[in-house]
């Protein structure tokens, strides 16, 4: 097992402050809405605010990128105008500048959790470590979740984990789970969205790629006639592992996560809803999330 010591600062949480100038620049930004904001960022060579050339701002991506590099994901916290999403957005140019779109102009994907829900994104149980677009040719390499509203039941509910992929090697190592660590690296694993879907077939772990999501595993097994539970106790492992390494956090209304959808997993624990009027009415987490295709090389100044 990795010792205590090593295993506190292994687990912190990666956290920046927007400095007030800043964020009051972003929320001025953010008014015109998240329409505009869209626009915008997928136009930014032509209509690059004036904050992004700011001293502030240069400083801001220095430290976030130091963050990045050294945990592959970071809390960006201060913002309090959230804009559906819009105000985030800038924050982004910290990492890439290639926005993934899922539709004419749109960038920002809204999901509130709902106790009628069913989806993975939507319903209150508690989610799986996972990356985003995991079947995908070339999934996003950053994925960023802003809290619009908090969880009604937060910190206990809500909470979010980021376990990267280094971290996740060492205590698969530590932990002697080799046999899980092989199936992360070596071993061609079939995933699908849906069992009706063509199926993905390659390696999680590709030219320093991780891929991953238990749901889309299990569907590419059951997509390619094996039981849905062949790779079960490599799951279970990489849950356990991914659980030791990570601590969980939340998010506060405009915080933004920046997670690396490449070298990292994230996870959503169990969310509560309070009903204002059933069946309805109710208040529940909600976050806007949004990706972007590719991440500066290191020595990139935005
Ligand atoms: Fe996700």
């Amino acid at each position: 097992m990795i010792p205590n010591s090593e295993l506190a600062a292994l687990r912190a949480v990666p956290e920046l402050h927007v400095p007030e100038d800043l964020c009051a620049a972003l929320e001025r930004w953010g008014t015109a809405g998240l329409e505009v904001g869209e626009r915008e960022s997928l136009n930014w060579e032509t209509v690059k605010p004036e904050f992004l050339r700011s001293d502030g701002w240069l400083k801001f991506c220095r430290e976030a990128r130091r963050h990045w590099a050294e945990h592959c994901h970071v809390v960006v916290r201060g913002i309090s105008q959230v804009a559906d999403g819009a105000t985030a957005l800038p924050l982004a140019l910290a990492f890439g500048d290639s926005f993934l779109t899922y539709g004419p102009g749109c960038i920002v994907r809204d999901f509130r959790m709902s106790p009628w829900r069913k989806g993975a994104s939507h319903r209150l149980n508690e989610g799986e470590f996972h990356t985003d677009f995991s079947t995908s040719v070339l999934p996003p390499a950053v994925t960023a979740i802003v809290c619009l509203e908090m969880d009604p039941g937060g910190p206990a509910y809500g909470q979010n984990r980021v376990a990267s992929l280094p971290r996740l090697r060492a205590q698969l190592t530590h932990s002697g789970e080799m046999a899980a660590l092989d199936w992360l690296e070596r071993t061609e694993v079939p995933l699908a969205n849906d069992v009706t879907l063509p199926v993905w077939r390659g390696r999680l772990v590709q030219d320093g790629l991780l891929r991953y999501h238990p749901e889309t595993v299990e569907a590419g097994c059951r997509g390619t006639n094996l039981p849905a539970d062949t790779f079960q106790h490599f799951q279970r492992a990489i849950r356990e592992a991914a659980m030791t390494v990570s601590v969980p956090f939340v998010l506060g209304r405009g915080d933004v996560l920046f997670v690396s959808n490449h070298r990292a997993l994230h996870y959503r624990g169990e969310c509560s809803v309070r009903f204002i009027k059933y069946p309805s009415a109710f208040e529940s987490r909600r976050i806007a999330v949004f990706h972007l295709i590719s991440e500066f090389a290191d020595e990139k100044e935005n």
